[in-house]
């Protein structure tokens, strides 16, 4: 069977320090509980290095936040797809409604930076989700399936060669941090939605892994990872404590 993924987003959170007893207290969990998912940490960039180095030789997984969109070059500040890959990192990242809406990325820079993991062996995990407005409006399903074409029409050829180097993350943009999760029922309606309309693209498509993200904690990690379609979480707010953390990846 294959493997659920618990994934905690640290956002633009922490310190050094902080980054690393956060690192090693999930370590010594890992080690103790052997969980059967795949644990990913997802720190700010400048602290990939020093929690790869303490995670290199267990299982749990490093991922980035985010990654320019173009190659090696004069592209000041930016930290390509080959250098996460060069550090270590196995997962990143894209479409994060922080991005889209408080950094203004659009879909062309979300379709160039799938371009750049892709070939450079990163899985993307790609995030989407309807705004307040778009939820009040019930237009939810129409929203989703507008960003999933653009996703999959821009970088067909892409993923149609690599389908298991994405993962697809649905994180409601009312519902992250502020404690707001859909109802059981609103989960199972658009998981099914988001699963059908994924596998009815490409059957090649069949096998991508659904997340859920938007206000996740301890108590409510089990029942929505008992929902139908969703293969795991996306944590923001609870990933950075580790208690909270680790007890979501107790839980299921
Ligand atoms: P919260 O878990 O804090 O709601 O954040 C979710 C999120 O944005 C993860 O990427």
């Amino acid at each position: 069977m294959s493997k659920k993924i618990i994934a905690g987003n640290w956002k633009q959170n922490g310190t050094l320090k902080s980054s690393i007893s956060l690192t090693k207290k999930v370590l010594q969990a890992v080690k103790k509980e052997k969980y059967t998912h795949e644990i990913v940490i997802i720190p700010p960039s400048i602290f990939l290095l020093p929690v790869k180095d303490l995670i290199h030789k267990s299982k749990i997984k490093l991922g980035a936040q985010n990654v320019s969109a173009f190659n090696d070059g004069a592209y000041t500040g930016e930290i390509s797809g080959s250098m996460l890959k060069d550090s270590g990192v196995d997962y990143c990242l894209v479409g994060h409604s922080e991005r889209r809406h408080i950094i203004n990325e659009d879909e062309s820079d979300f379709s160039s930076k799938v371009s750049r993991l892709i070939d450079n062996d990163i899985k993307v995990i790609y995030c989407f989700g309807e705004t307040l407005n778009d939820y009040k409006n019930k237009k939810t399903k129409l929203i989703i399936k507008r960003q999933l074409k653009k996703l999959f029409l821009n970088n067909k050829n892409n993923l149609k060669k690599h389908p298991s180097k994405l993962i697809l993350a649905y994180e409601p943009v009312w519902a992250i941090g502020t404690g707001l999760v859909p109802s059981p029922e609103e989960l199972v309606s658009i998981f099914k939605y988001i699963r059908d309309t994924v596998n009815n693209l490409d059957k090649k498509y069949a096998s991508i892994k659904l997340l859920y993200g938007g206000s996740v904690t301890p108590d409510n990690a089990s029942s929505l990872m008992d929902t139908e379609h969703i293969d795991g979480l996306l944590i923001g707010g609870a990933s950075l404590i580790a208690k909270k953390f680790i007890d979501i990846c107790s839980t299921i």
